[in-house]
């Protein structure tokens, strides 16, 4: 039987002649099965043409696939010089422990980077924009529960991403972890720098780790490889302004070294958010080892992010409103 919501969302997309622009809310992959030789529970190795260039991702099926049922997708995207598959081992995504019923998409970068990574030309935003296209049309994927994370420069990438006029309204939220949001301009002052970000709406759900002993991506910012890394404070008050929040922040206790702080009241409560651990260094916060958190002078978190990333994002799906407004 199909799903309501697959009727609602097809009645209502019949019924508005939708535009060719809005063809991001296709239903177009339920009903369609798996892709031959791909099975439930198990990862895909797919390759796609991109920009003229070959280039793949590995996709994880989640263990509850149903081909009538919207599903949620989640793009994690690595970290610089690191891989798809190292992503996967990193992020516990995949781990049925939290997350049973979301896709989970590893993109892999062109020389390991992402665009937005000082002098990198590859074009990642219409890569992400084709990998949405070829999964839409595979998989039953739910429209308004697209979401993106990612560590380091892949972290980075997100916000590239959210900060893109049209991704911002295809991808529902971001939650980048150990970010390194660099900025095209010398001097640096990391407090203040400006930030170029052009989003679609106002009302992006954005979420922040970052660990204060990070020796890579320095908390309080600076310069690096020649470009300016704001400060974790300014730029996540930067995206409190942009939502039209205030910069007041409720600021509570997840465990031992570690607050969360949250921008937004009412119903845009926590809309924006940081979680900051004062003695984590460049890490994918866990409680368990990771290839992070057990290099020399690392050591694991008090608390897990996948978790909270999970509930986030569940949290903040794209209203149909959101959708239109992309018109
Ligand atoms: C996925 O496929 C690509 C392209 O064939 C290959 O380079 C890569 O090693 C594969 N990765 C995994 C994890 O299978
Ligand atoms: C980026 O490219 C410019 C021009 O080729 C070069 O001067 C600069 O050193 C490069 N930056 C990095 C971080 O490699
Ligand atoms: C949150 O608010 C507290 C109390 O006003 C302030 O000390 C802190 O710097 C704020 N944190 C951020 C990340 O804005
Ligand atoms: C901070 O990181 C350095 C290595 O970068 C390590 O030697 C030190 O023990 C770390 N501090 C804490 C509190 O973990």
């Amino acid at each position: 039987m199909l799903s309501l919501k697959v009727v609602f969302i097809a009645a209502l997309a019949e019924a508005l002649v939708l535009p060719k622009s809005l063809s991001s809310i296709s239903l177009e992959g339920c009903l369609k099965g798996l892709p031959h030789g791909q099975s439930i529970g198990s990862v895909a190795n797919v390759t796609i043409t991109s920009g003229g260039l070959l280039r793949y991702y590995l996709i994880s099926i989640p263990p509850t696939y149903h081909d009538e049922i919207p599903t949620p997708a989640i793009l994690s995207y690595h970290g610089g010089l690191r891989t798809a598959e190292s992503q996967l081992q990193l992020d516990e995504l995949t781990n049925p422990e939290f997350n049973t019923n979301s896709f989970v998409i590893y993109p892999q970068g062109i020389n390991d980077v992402w665009q937005g990574v000082p002098n990198v030309t590859i074009n990642d935003v219409q890569f992400t924009a084709d990998i949405l296209d070829h999964v839409q049309k595979q998989y039953c994927i739910d429209p308004t529960r697209i979401f993106a994370t990612g560590k380091s420069d892949g972290a980075g990438f997100c916000n590239v991403l959210a900060c893109d006029k049209t991704m911002s309204s295809r991808i529902a939220a971001f939650a980048p972890v150990s970010g390194a949001f660099y900025i095209d301009t010398l001097p640096c002052a990391p407090d203040e720098v400006q930030i170029p970000c052009s989003p679609s709406r106002h009302d992006i759900p954005f979420l922040e780790f970052h660990g204060g002993n990070d020796s890579t991506i320095n908390y309080h910012g600076g310069e690096r490889k020649q470009e300016c890394l704001p400060s974790i404070p300014h730029f996540i008050q930067q995206w409190a302004v942009r939502d039209g929040l205030s910069l007041h922040n409720v600021t509570t206790p997840i465990s031992s070294n570690t607050v969360s702080y949250k921008y937004g009241s009412g119903v845009n409560f926590g809309l924006v958010e940081h979680v900051y651990d004062a003695v984590i260094g460049h890490d994918w916060p866990s409680t368990a080892p990771n290839s992070d958190n057990q290099a020399a002078g690392h050591h694991i978190a008090s608390f897990n992010a996948t978790p909270i990333i999970l509930e986030f994002f569940k949290q903040h799906p794209l209203s149909l409103w959101d959708i239109l407004a992309e018109i």
